[in-house]
């Protein structure tokens, strides 16, 4: 669906990019003739992660780095240009999530979350941002979402105000660097299945048989889908989008939203009879 090499000559950091659906979009980026940063707070990840961009014909560095820590995402930052010449291209992409009755929080585990998406987030976009703003060249930026960013959920409250930050900080950037030709995006991912999410937020087959009953479309989105939207949103064919965040869910948020979103659910041989029977049984007249 993409020309070839249409990310060629372009410098890529995926944060939590050594597993998952940052692994995906990395190695997709790759594919299309980037060269990756793949940083993760696990080495053993990244460098395995980095090794199957090589693989492509990518070059590829491996960091651990802890977003939480600005001294750790600046040396990342110098590295990525040092070693592969510029940074072109940031997907915020890490993230650390749990349920959670929020009775039962501790203070240190909302900052926990908050530093990792929030500040992590921040951290990683101020220096990417720094170094697109001295080159002169600018470059992309994504943000991965959610969307209980805006609609907030309950027994995931740290990470839905981290991310509904996130949001904020997409608009407000995308506005204020556009002068420097940068564009900030996201995207809010619905369930794609993942070994650290899943593990954390749909551990039973019962939770995620449940979930995808949820969703309109009936099945879990696949990495692919979200890797090539990740590659439509950082890249070139993208050009005049900006302080946008595209929900790719199967329509899962939206069917939770509307009054009547339940019927559309249903079997519709035995809904359109139960509509029928509600027609038929009006009032005529005022
Ligand atoms: C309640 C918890 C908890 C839990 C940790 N804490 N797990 N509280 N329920 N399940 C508390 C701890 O008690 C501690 O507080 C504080 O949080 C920090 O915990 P640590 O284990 O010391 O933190 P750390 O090792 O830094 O681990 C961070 C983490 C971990 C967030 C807790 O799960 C992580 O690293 N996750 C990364 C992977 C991940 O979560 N992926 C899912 C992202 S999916 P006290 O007060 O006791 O010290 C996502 C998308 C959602 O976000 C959209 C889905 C559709």
């Amino acid at each position: 669906m993409f020309k070839e090499r249409c990310l060629e000559g372009r410098t890529a950091i995926v944060t939590g990019g050594g597993t998952g659906l940052g692994l995906s979009m990395a190695l997709k980026f790759a594919d299309l003739g980037a060269n990756l940063v793949i940083a993760s707070r696990s080495l053993e990840h990244v460098e395995s992660a980095a090794e199957r961009v090589r693989e492509r014909g990518a070059k590829a560095i491996a960091v651990a780095c802890d977003v939480r820590k600005f001294e750790e995402v600046e040396a990342m930052m110098d590295r990525a240009e040092e070693d592969l010449g510029s940074v072109d291209i940031l997907v915020n992409n890490a993230a650390g999530n749990f349920l959670c009755p929020t009775e039962d929080l501790t203070p240190n585990a909302f900052a926990t979350v908050i530093g990792i998406v929030l500040q992590g987030s921040f951290h990683c976009t101020l220096a990417a941002g720094r170094k697109m703003i001295a080159s002169g060249k600018g470059g992309t930026m994504l943000n991965i979402l959610t969307s209980y960013a805006w609609t907030g959920s309950g027994f995931v409250v740290p990470s839905a105000a981290a991310k509904a930050g996130v949001l904020a900080m997409t608009r407000s950037l995308a506005v204020e660097w556009a002068k420097y030709k940068i564009r900030v995006n996201g995207i809010a991912p619905g369930p794609f299945p993942t070994e650290g999410a899943w593990a954390a937020l749909l551990p039973t087959p019962e939770m995620a048989e449940a979930a995808k009953n949820k969703i309109p479309l009936k099945r879990f989105g696949e990495h692919e889908e979200l890797a090539n939207l990740a590659v439509y949103l950082v890249s070139d064919y993208s050009g005049y989008i900006t302080g946008d965040t595209v929900t790719i869910d199967g329509g899962e948020w939206l069917a939770g939203a509307g009054e009547f979103n339940q019927l559309a659910m249903a079997d519709p041989a035995a809904v359109k009879p139960l509509i029928a029977a509600m027609r038929s049984g009006q009032k005529k007249g005022g």
